[in-house]
């Protein structure tokens, strides 16, 4: 009992300090249900406050889409304004609550700061920054759908229009055709930084609605015009071609066609004439309509046109600047840029009055006939006699004539000339020295080996007669601008920009035309899966694929010798190197040549860039050389091939 008459009374204690037992089991009672209470009221207050939240949320959904709906009917209207007036006013907006529309042209305005468009207040309107040409246009567009069935007068509007084209793209016009109901004017246009040719037509069809026929007739049209290229833009009277069925619309007709036909409708005019670039408008246009492969910029062969040719501004300065007073030499591998660099050349002296430029490819020359009928033919020259000495008259006869300028004679790829010069007691060089010597001209040599090799041998007539330049990589600077200008102008973007430019960068050490390659290898990559934006990936791909690794080991091991290609391989994994360890290690493999034969290996590998001398040491001047050697070749069985070669 003495237990539980202590455990009674303990428990009041622990509830209250009041040691009033009769109180004690009300109290509870009341605590609880207020507890009770308390706890159901938080819950429904929960409830409530996550159901409002719940409609809130669905309500603003609803709100944004609707919102959404609204704004592209306003913009609709809008563009339906700027399209029919050139200009957007309010009374032209009635689909549009008054109170909105000078907001919504702000927002209009505002959402395009490519295109050239003015807002403006009291009263609000959007007007366009050069407002007459769009008018001019809108009176002859609206003109020539009308008179359609009229030849004469449809060919005066569209020579308007073509006409305004050109002014606006900077294109000059060269010729004009009418073929069937075809209207076409042959362009010059801008170097663009798109693979378009220089020389194209515009060409207006003067009907409302087409057939496979026109496509035909289009054909034609080009074939009168003399067009060596697929490419033509091509005029659809339509603004609204979308309405049209497929069998008679342009667009979808010119898809079947295997020429690159880019169709511009009465919309695509009017957003090329508003638009802020025309050029870059253009641009964006011809590449919604065809692949980035046909319009890729990138050269892999031959030299560069000029809006692709970068860098090399110390060896132009150089040649620019001296060339009136001494010859040059222009030594390098496989495509380096020694042709793209002369023909450069060639491009800058023809506009300064002060030179007479000549310029000739030898690449098919072989002996002294056909240099002297390459000369006859390209420079359209009578030579006195097809000799040596017929070509020193032709040259001083011609300095007698073109007096107040000096003549430079350009020759690309003289290897095999000077090879057959040499067997013939090297009387031409002997020819061309002496003409330079008594300033009859100048010479700007192109080539590689031989040339390299002749330069450099005091028993040649070449021997201190040049100024001998050594091409090599570009610099950084100059390869970053291949990578990124074109893909810029193409709206391709790069994700992770920098890694990706300086890994191109190593992957291709800066040799100019395997940074072309890459970044064309990037667009047909991205091509495929029909995306505008290069990723680590893409690079990745291409690194690792075996086109990539053949064309990287052709352009930088094709012209060497076993030997220089033994010596390169020997070299992977060593470090730098002295000419003594590379006897040693050509020794280890058995190969037992004369110093003069490995001096003269390695000094055509520092010709190819391969290698290059830091001090009294040898590396590897090509970065992505070793791995990609090790990578893609079988490096025993290589060896083994090519000490065989040389032992041979
Ligand atoms: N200055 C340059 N800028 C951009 N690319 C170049 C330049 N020079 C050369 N290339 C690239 O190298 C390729 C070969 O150029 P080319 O002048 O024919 O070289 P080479 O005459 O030395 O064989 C070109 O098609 C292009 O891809
Ligand atoms: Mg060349």
């Amino acid at each position: 009992m003495h237990t539980l008459g202590t455990s009674h009374n303990s428990a009041p204690d622990t509830l209250s300090p009041s040691t009033d037992g009769f109180l004690s089991p009300l109290l509870t009672d009341l605590l609880t249900w207020q507890t009770a209470i308390l706890i159901l009221a938080i819950t429904a207050a929960l409830l409530f406050l996550i159901l409002l939240l719940a409609r809130l949320r669905r309500g603003a959904a609803t709100w944004t889409s609707s919102e959404e709906t609204r704004w592209a009917a306003w913009e609709s209207a809008i563009r339906q304004a700027l399209w029919l007036h050139g200009r957007v006013e309010e009374d032209m907006l009635l689909d549009i609550p008054l109170k909105e529309r000078s907001e919504a042209m702000r927002r209009f305005v505002e959402e395009r700061p490519n295109d050239d468009l003015v807002f403006r207040l009291d009263p609000p309107r959007i007007e366009l920054a050069a407002p007459k040409r769009m008018k001019t246009f809108l009176r002859h567009w609206k003109a020539a759908w009308e008179t359609v069935e009229s030849e004469a007068t449809f060919q005066t509007i569209a020579a308007i229009l073509a006409s305004q084209l050109c002014d606006m793209l900077g294109f000059t016009m060269l010729d004009a055709r009418t073929y069937r109901h075809l209207h076409g004017y042959v362009v010059k246009a801008p170097a663009l930084r798109l693979r378009v040719p220089p020389r194209f037509p515009i060409i207006f069809l003067r009907k409302r609605e087409f057939s496979p026929d026109d496509i035909n007739d289009v054909r034609n049209l080009m074939n009168i015009l003399n067009m060596t290229s697929y490419f033509a833009l091509l005029i659809d009277l339509n603004d609204r071609p979308s309405q049209l069925d497929k069998r008679k619309n342009l667009k979808y007709l010119v898809r079947g066609a295997i020429h690159d036909l880019i169709v511009l409708d009465g919309n695509d005019l009017r957003q090329l004439i508003i638009a802020r670039d025309h050029e870059r408008r253009l641009i964006k246009i011809i590449l919604s309509q065809v692949d980035l492969t046909v319009v890729s910029p990138y050269v892999t062969s031959g030299p560069v046109p000029e809006n692709m040719f970068f860098g090399r501004d110390n060896e132009l300065k150089t040649i620019t600047r001296k060339v009136k007073d001494c010859s040059f030499a222009l030594i390098g591998g496989r495509k380096i840029g020694k042709t793209s660099i002369l023909a450069k050349v060639y491009r800058l002296l023809s506009e300064t009055p002060t030179y007479f430029p000549m310029y000739l490819d030898c690449q098919a020359v072989t002996d002294y006939d056909t240099f002297f009928e390459a000369v006859k033919s390209m420079w359209e020259v009578e030579l006195p006699s097809q000799s040596p000495d017929g070509f020193r008259r032709l040259i001083t006869r011609q300095a007698s004539e073109w007096t107040g300028g000096t003549i430079i004679v350009l020759l690309d790829e003289v290897d095999a000339l000077l090879s057959y010069d040499l067997l013939a007691q090297e009387k031409l060089f002997r020819v061309f020295r002496a003409l330079s010597q008594e300033q009859y001209c100048r010479f700007v040599f192109c080539g590689e080996r031989m040339l390299h090799a002749r330069l450099h041998a005091p028993d040649s007539p070449l021997f201190n007669f040049c100024d001998s330049i050594h091409l090599s990589y570009l610099e950084e600077q100059a390869a970053r601008r291949i990578i990124l200008e074109p893909m810029q102008a193409m709206g391709i973007s790069l994700a992770d920009q920098d890694t990706l430019v300086h890994e191109i960068m190593d992957l291709s050490s800066c040799h100019p035309n395997i940074v072309q390659y890459i970044c064309q290898r990037l667009i047909i990559q991205i091509n495929r899966r029909g995306s505008r934006r290069i990723t680590m990936a893409d690079l990745e791909a291409v690194r690792t694929s075996s086109q990539f690794s053949e064309y990287f080991t052709e352009v930088t091991w094709g012209n060497a010798s076993a030997l220089e290609k033994l010596i390169s391989l020997l070299l992977i994994d060593q470090g730098p190197v002295t000419l003594s360890d590379i006897e040693a290690l050509l020794t280890q493999v058995g190969v037992h040549a004369l110093q003069m034969d490995i001096e003269e290996a390695i000094r055509d590998l520092m010709l190819y860039s391969i290698i290059r001398k830091d001090g009294q040491h040898y590396v590897f001047a090509n970065r992505g050389f070793p791995q990609i050697i090790k990578a893609s070749q079988d490096m025993p069985s290589l060896l083994d091939s090519l000490v065989r070669q040389i032992a041979v």
